[in-house]
């Protein structure tokens, strides 16, 4: 009897002290720390579990910002936390990385988070994210601004242009038209390659002359055949003049010594000139 008075008692005092214990205990220990916009827990006090009276736990910067002031210690005191003096101020990304024909426009600021855009300069256009964002790393993103490029330049028929480039047309590029011998440029000739990636204009047309057209102006080629055939249908002339020439000249010496010989006949005097070796073949015949 006396032995379970002793046993009850003691299971009493045990269970006594043991919630005794718990409310104490309980009372005294803190709750878990929060965090809060840009003042997180540090990975110690993550993994704690019991923070009795007195306890210190450290908390920082959150990621993108930055310790401005204060140790960030808090202890439990009375069930509470004690305020923390930490203080902690955006990230400033700063600005961004210079680039070739690439400006920004940063009136977003350049804190934490911030978006900003990246501009080309004309007759260049952006390859990639257009936007940066500020990261606790940095700037996301790497634009690129490469000049504005224009198809390949339009060939003409019965012309030729001054582009034999293997790559296109860059911004700003020339290219100059020219027609062949006999065909007349038609607009403007030359186009350039605008910033938008289009020619400013139409290529020219080389347009060859008309039959209509031929009859009034004749091109220097025709110009240059018709006077070849000139000069041959001289040539083709003068054998025959020179024949008439000829001809007459002998029929007119023929008929002079005839009309001498008859007049000698019917003179009398003798000049001698009949016995004249040259003279003899018109005496005789
Ligand atoms: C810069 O961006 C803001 C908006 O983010 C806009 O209002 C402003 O016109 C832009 N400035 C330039 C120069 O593009």
């Amino acid at each position: 009897m006396e032995a379970s008075l002793d046993t009850c008692g003691q299971r009493t005092v045990q269970s006594l002290l043991l919630l005794y214990l718990l409310v104490v205990k309980a009372a005294a220990d803190c709750p878990k720390p929060q965090g809060r916009e840009n003042i997180v827990l540090t990975n110690k006090a993550l993994l704690m579990n019991d923070f009795p009276e007195g306890v210190e736990v450290t908390l920082e910067c959150a990621n993108g910002y930055d310790r401005e002031s204060g140790s960030g210690t808090i202890t439990c005191i009375d069930e509470k936390w004690t305020e923390p003096d930490l203080t902690c101020k955006k990230k400033d990304c700063g600005p961004p990385q210079p680039q070739p024909n690439m400006s920004f426009n940063i009136s977003a600021g350049t804190l934490f988070g911030a978006v900003i855009k990246a501009i080309c300069d004309k007759g260049y256009k952006i390859t990639g994210p257009a936007y940066k964002q500020c990261y606790p790393t940095g700037w996301s993103g790497r634009p690129k601004c490469n000049i504005v490029t224009c198809a390949k330049p339009p060939e003409v028929t019965n012309g030729r242009i001054s582009w034999d480039a293997q790559d296109l047309p860059k911004y700003g590029e020339i290219i100059q038209y020219t027609c062949d011998e006999g065909y007349t440029l038609i607009g403007e000739d030359s186009i350039v390659c605008s910033a938008t990636g289009k020619y400013d204009s139409q290529p020219p047309e080389c347009k060859g002359v008309t039959a209509e057209d031929r009859s009034t102006t004749a091109s220097p080629a025709q110009g240059n055949h018709d006077e070849a055939v000139d000069v041959n249908q001289d040539f083709g002339y003068l054998p025959v003049i020179i024949s008439v020439i000829v001809v007459s000249l002998v029929v007119c010496i023929v008929v002079f010594f005839i009309h001498k010989f008859l007049l000698r006949r019917k003179g009398s005097y003798d000049t001698r000139e009949d016995l004249k070796p040259e003279l003899l073949q018109f005496q005789n015949l």
